[in-house]
C-alpha cells in the first residue's frame, strides 16, 4: 500500500489550472524525484501534499502514522536557538530519557527505599538509549555538520545570525537527522557546493526510508532517483527506474504520442471527407450517418505540443580588455582576520573561469572585495581600464512585491512597455507571469527575471554566482550557449559540474 496517495488532483491559481486529475503514489522506501519544466507546478504540488495548500478537487491521502519532513524555505523557527541546539533538538526525547535515567541512578545511590526497582527502571532506559543509538549521536550529528560544510565556529551561532544559505543548510541538516519515513525536498542542492552535493548524494542513496524531491540538477537526479514522476501538462506519469531510463523512455513516449496524434488526425480527416461526400447520397447516407456518429464519440488525442516557450539569453559585449581583465596580487580578504592566505592570480581576457571552493570559504567575499563593495585587508587588485563588469548575485535582495515588469523597468526606465515585455518574453517570462508579484512566481520564473537585465547591458566581464539555480534544463542549455558565445571574460561559481566543466578554460580553487 502506498504511503502517499494523491488522486485525481486539481488545483488552480486564478485561471491557470496546474493539474488535470494528476495522480501519484509513493511506496515505502521509494527514492523518488518529481520533475518538469519551470512553472509546471512542482513546488505547489509539494505544498498540496504537505497540507500547506488544499486541492480544489481530488484527494491527498497519507497512510496513518507515516511521518514526513518537508524542506521549505519559509518555515518558522526560533532564531534565538543556537545551531547546535537546533540540531540536537531532534533528539530532545532521548536527552530527556538520559536525564531521567541519571536521576533514577542518583536516587538509587541515595539508598532510597525500593532502590532495586529504581535501578531496574534506570537500566531499562539505558537499554532503550543504546537501542536508539544514543551514544553515537555526537558522531552522527558531527558527520552531517561536516558533510554539509558548517565551519566549527558556527555551531554556537544563533540561527538568526547565519547567512540565508547557511540557514537553508541548517534546515536540511535537521531533516537528515530526523529520519522520518518520507523526506520531501524542494531543490535541496541549490545552496550546496560540489562537495556537499556529493555528501547529500551518499546520504540519500543510503537513506533507509522514502523521499520525494524536486530538482533540476540532472547529475544529482541520476545518482539518487529510482523512480521519476514527470509532471507535464497537468498530468503526472510514473517512470520506475533511474533518471537515465526516464530520459530515454520519455523521448520514446513523446515520439509515440506524436505518431498517435498524427495518425488520428489523418483518420479524422478521411472520415470527414467520406461523410461530406456521402451524406447527401441516397445510397450511402446511412453509412455516412453512422460514421458521423462514431466520429462524434471518438476520444480526441491532444497535440503533444512542445512544452513551455522558447528561452533565449544573449549577453551583449562591449569592448576588448587587453591581455588580462583582472590582476590580483597578494590580496588578503575578510572582515577582521583574513579568510584565506594572500591571493595572487591573473584572469586573461576572454577566458571562462570557474571559481571553486567550499561554501563559506570566501568566494563571495573575494568577489565583493574586487568589486569594492567591501575593503581588502591588504594587497592589490587591478582591472583593465576598459573593464565593464556585470555581477549576477545569488542572493540579491529582491523586493518580492515587484512584478518582473517593474523589476526590469527599474533598470531601464526609458524602455517602453513593448520593449520591456519583449525582453522578458525572450528569457521566458511571458503572459500574466510578467505582471504578477515575484512572491507569486515559481523559482525558475524569478531566476529568469533576475537574468533579464544582464541581456541588456553591454559588458566584457561577467561574474556569475550560481546562475543555474532554479533553471530547468531548457533554460540551462540556453544559458550555457549564451556564455559560450560571449566574447568577454566569465568568472563562474556553479555547483553543477555538468554545466561548468564543459564551459570553462580553467579553475581557481580557494581552500
Ligand atoms: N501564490 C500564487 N499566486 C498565483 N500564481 C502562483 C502562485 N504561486 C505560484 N504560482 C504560479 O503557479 C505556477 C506553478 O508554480 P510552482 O512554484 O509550483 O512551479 P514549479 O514547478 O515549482 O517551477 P520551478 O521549476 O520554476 O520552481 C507558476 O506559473 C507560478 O507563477
Ligand atoms: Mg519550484
Amino acid at each position: 500500500m502506498a504511503i502517499l496517495d494523491v488522486n485525481n488532483l486539481e488545483f488552480s491559481y486564478g485561471d491557470k489550472d496546474l493539474y488535470l486529475g494528476a495522480e501519484l503514489k509513493l511506496n515505502p522506501g521509494e527514492h523518488a524525484a518529481l520533475v518538469g519544466i519551470n512553472g509546471c507546478g512542482k513546488s505547489t504540488f509539494l505544498k498540496l501534499v504537505t497540507g500547506e495548500l488544499r486541492p480544489d478537487k481530488g484527494t491527498v491521502t497519507w497512510q496513518p502514522h507515516v511521518t514526513y519532513a518537508y524542506l521549505d524555505q519559509n518555515r518558522e523557527i526560533d532564531g534565538n536557538l543556537r545551531l547546535d541546539q537546533y540540531l540536537y533538538g531532534v533528539y530532545a526525547d532521548l536527552f530527556a530519557k538520559e536525564a531521567e535515567m541519571e536521576s533514577l541512578y542518583a536516587k538509587a545511590a541515595e539508598g532510597e527505599y525500593g532502590f532495586e526497582k529504581l535501578l531496574e527502571r534506570a537500566a531499562k532506559i539505558g537499554d532503550q538509549l543504546v537501542e536508539a543509538d544514543f551514544y553515537a549521536l555526537q558522531s552522527k550529528v558531527g558527520a552531517v555538520i561536516d558533510g554539509l560544510g558548517f565551519p566549527k565556529n558556527t555551531l554556537d551561532y544563533p540561527l538568526s545570525k547565519l547567512s540565508p544559505g547557511m540557514r537553508e543548510k541548517a534546515y536540511l541538516a535537521k531533516m537528515l537527522l530526523e529520519e522520518k519515513d518520507v523526506l520531501i525536498m524542494d531543490e535541496p542542492t541549490n545552496f550546496l557546493d560540489v562537495g556537499q552535493v556529493a555528501y547529500l548524494v551518499q546520504f540519500l542513496k543510503a537513506y533507509p526510508h522514502a523521499f520525494l524531491l524536486v530538482s533540476h540538477d540532472e547529475s544529482f537526479l541520476k545518482q539518487v532517483a529510482d523512480v521519476v514522476f514527470y509532471l507535464r501538462a497537468g498530468k503526472i506519469t510514473r517512470y520506475k527506474g533511474s533518471f537515465d531510463h526516464f530520459l530515454e523512455q520519455k523521448e520514446l513516449d513523446l515520439a509515440q504520442a506524436e505518431k498517435n496524434y498524427i495518425a488520428q488526425q489523418r483518420y479524422i480527416k478521411k472520415e470527414e471527407q467520406f461523410i461530406a461526400a456521402h451524406i447527401v447520397r441516397a445510397t450511402s447516407a446511412k453509412a455516412a450517418k453512422s460514421r458521423r456518429a462514431r466520429l462524434a464519440h471518438l476520444e480526441r488525442l491532444e497535440a503533444p505540443s512542445k512544452e513551455g516557450g522558447e528561452v533565449h539569453f544573449r549577453f551583449p559585449y562591449s569592448r576588448g580588455t587587453g591581455r588580462n581583465v583582472l590582476e590580483v596580487e597578494n590580496l588578503e580578504i575578510g572582515y577582521e582576520a583574513p579568510l584565506l592566505s594572500p591571493i595572487s592570480l591573473e584572469i586573461p581576457s576572454g577566458s571562462k573561469v570557474a571559481l571553486l571552493g567550499h561554501n563559506g570559504v570566501g568566494k563571495t567575499t573575494f568577489i565583493r572585495t574586487i568589486l569594492s563593495q567591501i575593503p581588502s585587508l591588504s594587497g592589490n587588485f587591478r582591472f583593465h581600464v576598459n573593464a565593464d563588469t556585470l555581477y549576477f548575485e545569488q542572493q540579491a535582495n529582491l523586493d518580492l512585491s515587484m512584478t518582473p515588469f517593474d523589476y526590469l523597468k527599474s533598470f531601464y526606465p526609458d524602455y517602453d512597455n513593448v520593449k520591456i515585455r519583449s525582453v522578458l518574453g525572450s528569457v521566458g517570462v511571458r503572459g500574466t507571469i510578467a505582471m504578477r508579484p515575484l512572491s507569486e512566481l515559481s523559482g525558475g520564473e524569478i531566476a529568469k527575471t533576475k537574468l533579464a537585465p544582464l541581456t541588456q547591458e553591454k559588458s566584457n566581464f561577467l561574474i556569475l554566482d550560481e546562475p543555474t539555480n532554479h533553471l530547468d534544463q531548457k533554460a540551462k542549455d540556453a544559458l550555457f550557449e549564451a556564455i559560450e558565445d560571449y566574447p568577454g571574460t566569465v568568472l563562474l561559481i556553479c555547483h553543477e559540474k555538468d554545466f561548468s566543466d564543459d564551459l570553462v578554460d580553467f579553475e581557481i580553487l580557494f581552500s
